[in-house]
């Protein structure tokens, strides 16, 4: 079975009790069973991963690498929380690593302060998915499997 990783940034562990009028009532642990259902419903395996640790999200970047290569693996769902806006190290990590990854925010970036306005990752992403809440990481593991 092929398999998907599922990797949310900074403050997302705060999914449900953060901001609700911008990121809805979800919890993380509900976004994560949402998108392992999604999996099951797909017939791809889906792993989670949060973490508030730049260079921890660029290993896990890295660790799909090898599964691109071999087939194993589809790609990520990457919703990099602040770190969008300013991790280069984000961007050389997708670039340089060449794991297909989709952009994913819960809010319309675009339509919040200028400094969201701004993504490191878009230019590297394989698509990105804006403002459509917790269904946006439905949309991207479909993506990864409709691409594949
Ligand atoms: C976010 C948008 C970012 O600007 C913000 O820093 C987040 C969440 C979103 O899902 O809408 O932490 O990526």
């Amino acid at each position: 079975m092929k398999s998907i990783l599922v990797l949310n940034g900074p403050n997302l562990n705060l999914l449900g009790i953060r901001e609700p009028e911008q990121y809805g009532s979800h919890t993380l642990a509900d976004v994560e069973t949402l998108c392992r259902e999604t999996g099951k419903r797909l017939g791809v395996e889906v792993s989670c991963l949060q973490s508030n640790h730049e260079g921890e999200l660029v290993e896990a970047i890295h660790s799909v690498r090898q599964g691109v290569l071999d087939g194993s693996a589809l790609g990520v769902v990457f919703n990099a929380g602040a770190y969008t806006h300013t991790s280069i190290a984000l961007h050389d990590a997708i670039k340089g690593s060449e794991v297909p990854v989709i952009e994913v925010h819960i809010s319309n970036v675009h339509a919040r302060e200028s400094f969201r306005h701004h993504s490191y990752l878009s230019p590297v992403a394989a698509g990105i998915i804006v403002g459509l809440g917790a269904e946006g990481y439905v949309l991207g593991i479909e993506a990864l499997v409709r691409r594949s």
